[in-house]
């Protein structure tokens, strides 16, 4: 029975992020002492470029960047150049400022065609855990955001990703953005250890609320539960100003 969801409402979005860092840093840190290596997969958007930020300034003597490895929970059908590309992003924030060995860092190759790219990048994943035929990936951590639609990572809603439960990284057509994405699917996400979603802003509390106070919703990042792992939600509490917890 996944273990339900651990949520955290923060006065500030500063809180939020200082919070989300330190979370970051203890898990590395512990995972690493216990593992060996901690592998976690990077959200993209913009809620994130705060805890990335974070990570390369106050944080970065914290964090054990030559055992972390960073992959990406998904892409835009972009050019790592792109200025909507989720690897340029965390490159711009964080990757370029810190000790992290080149080698250490997964992008998902989205210049090429879509499908080739979830291909290639589903077998970056089958090599680097070493995975049998039909294992899946166990991240240490995931990092998710959460869309005005209630998407998460690209997992939109009515696409045929959200039904994948065989590959680990599937191209999803989103009509309304027209465009390909590229993106973990839910097994993937539900197999972590941790799944923890950042939340930041007025705009989000509608849909906050109807992901975790609405259980007939049926949205994307309502089927985010870990079968054996941390359900995690940081929101500040703009965006949690609708829960009932925030009263
Ligand atoms: C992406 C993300 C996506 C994001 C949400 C929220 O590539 O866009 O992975 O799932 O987390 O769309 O985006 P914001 O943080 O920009 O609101």
């Amino acid at each position: 029975m996944p273990a339900p969801a651990e949520l955290r409402i923060f006065d500030t979005a500063t809180e939020l992020f200082r919070n989300a860092a330190h979370e970051f840093v203890t898990l590395a840190s512990q995972t690493v002492e216990n593992k060996g290596r901690f592998c976690v997969a990077l959200s993209g958007g913009s809620t994130p470029k705060n805890l990335y930020t974070l990570l390369a300034g106050e944080q970065a003597k914290a964090v054990p960047w030559d055992k972390s490895y960073f992959f990406f929970g998904d892409e835009r059908h972009v050019p790592p150049d792109d200025p909507d590309s989720n690897y340029r992003m965390v490159n711009e924030a964080m990757f370029s400022k810190v000790p992290v060995p080149p080698g250490n860092v997964f992008r998902i190759h989205a210049e090429k065609d879509a499908a080739v790219a979830a291909q290639e990048y589903e077998e970056t994943l089958r090599s680097f855990f070493d995975l049998q035929p039909n294992q899946l990936p166990r991240f240490d951590l995931i990092l998710l955001g959460v869309g005005p639609d209630g998407h998460t990572a690209s997992l939109f809603p009515d696409s045929a990703a959200l039904n994948e439960n065989k590959r680990l990284v599937v191209a999803t057509w989103v009509e309304k953005l027209k465009t390909y994405r590229i993106t973990f699917t839910f097994p993937v996400l539900n197999h972590a250890a941790c799944v923890m979603f950042l939340a930041s802003g007025a705009d989000k509390a509608g849909i906050v609320h109807e992901v975790l106070e609405n259980p007939n919703a049926n949205l994307p990042s309502q089927k985010v539960h870990p079968d054996d792992g941390r359900l995690v939600w940081l929101v500040d509490h703009a965006a949690g100003g609708l829960l009932r917890r925030a009263g």
